[in-house]
């Protein structure tokens, strides 16, 4: 069985081929440079650069796999949350592949393709712990199937990755924010500045990176000769050590809130032994590292699609596609792109689980 699968609900504008042996086939990805001016995506570009893009994105993928379009079995397309500019174009370039070589088209809902991956590239049982964190979401969920997703908690206000992002824009580190910090970080003393720990005695999985965001942005301010953040000038090694102080207390946040989630599923599912971590924020080795220890300490195995498959791809769509295909789930061409498409939208609502994002 050998399924493609296309993803464009962001940045990045990719396809990928894979086969139910877990092998990837084929892959192409362009990882769109216009918006680096911007401070962040600029949604009506990114959809017209992947109208641009798309079509050599996928002919580029089916010549490196030296399959035909023949070969294939079903063609899947990340179908939201997104962009919905960028997601309409993913969509639309399937359907059309679909209708013209008369094989089904599978919506794969993006969170699914992160939340799925580490099946693909290690040996991940259902049900599992996943710690879901990228530029638009930061949730801890229970995924026990494909299409079976329990929320145990979630970001009251940023995401984890719009954290990065910002602290980094307020730094003038560049966009995307997370590797900037993660680099930056790796020389700097964590311990310098000491950062509050959101939602700490909340009781609860759900976190909290707004406060975290704010308390930065004061230090920032610190060194402005006016308390304009613009008008800050800071040097090399401070800047490290600001950055290396917010990434420990983002990273003390995710494993506190973890740490009870962990109890919850082991409490729920005992037969459960994996705790994985994807998004994009997956791909900061300080988080891999103390998310493994977090794993070591509680007896679980820890999981991580490797770097390049954390960040947005379409090797997650086409496995997320292959694994719903497989299944027998199919959709019709009418099958309307999502802006919001919440993964545990049909799961009955955990006890204390919650949230406001999507
Ligand atoms: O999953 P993704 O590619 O796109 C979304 O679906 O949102 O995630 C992108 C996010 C960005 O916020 C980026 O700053 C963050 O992932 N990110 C990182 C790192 N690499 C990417 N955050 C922290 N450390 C990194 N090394
Ligand atoms: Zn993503």
């Amino acid at each position: 069985m050998i399924v493609l699968g296309i993803e464009s609900s962001c940045d990045e504008t990719a396809a990928a081929l894979v086969n139910d042996k877990k092998e990837i086939l084929g892959q192409s990805l362009l990882s769109q440079e216009e918006h680096k001016v911007f401070g962040g995506v600029v949604p009506e570009i990114a959809a017209r650069s992947h109208l641009d893009h798309i079509d050599e994105i996928i002919e580029s993928c089916l010549i490196k796999s030296k399959l035909k379009f023949s070969d294939i079995d079903a063609i899947a397309a990340s179908s939201g949350p997104g962009l919905i500019g960028g997601v309409v174009v993913g969509v639309m370039a399937a359907k059309a592949l679909a209708l013209a070589l008369n094989k089904p088209f599978v919506a794969v809902n993006h969170l699914a393709g992160h939340a799925l991956c580490a099946r693909l590239t290690s040996d991940v049982q259902y049900p599992y712990l996943l710690l879901l964190v990228s530029g638009g979401h930061c949730q801890i969920l229970i995924v026990k199937d494909v299409d079976n997703f329990e929320r145990l908690g979630t970001t009251i206000d940023d995401a984890a990755g719009e954290a990065f992002d910002k602290v980094a824009k307020m730094l003038n580190l560049g966009y995307p924010g997370g590797p900037m910090i993660e680099k930056m970080a790796s020389v700097g003393n964590e311990n310098r500045f000491v950062l509050p720990r959101p939602l700490h005695n909340s009781g609860d999985c759900n976190l909290s990176f707004s406060g975290l965001k704010t308390a930065v942005r004061k230090i920032i301010e610190s060194y402005s000769r006016d308390g304009n953040i613009a008008h800050t000038i800071i040097n090399k090694q401070d800047t490290a050590d600001i950055c290396a102080s917010f990434q420990y207390a983002a990273t003390r946040s995710l494993c506190e809130k973890l740490e009870l989630a962990i109890k919850i599923f082991k409490q729920k599912y005992p037969q459960g032994k994996d705790l994985v971590v994807s998004g994009g924020v997956a791909a900061n080795t300080y988080l891999r590292t103390h998310l493994k220890e977090l794993a070591d300490k509680n007896g679980l195995i820890f999981s991580a699609p490797p770097i390049k498959y954390c960040t947005d791809n379409g090797v997650m769509i086409a496995w997320a596609g292959l694994e719903r295909f497989a299944k027998g789930y199919t959709d019709s061409l009418d099958f309307k792109p999502r802006p919001r498409w919440p993964l545990d939208e049909n799961a009955p609502k955990a006890a204390g689980a919650g949230g406001v994002k999507a």
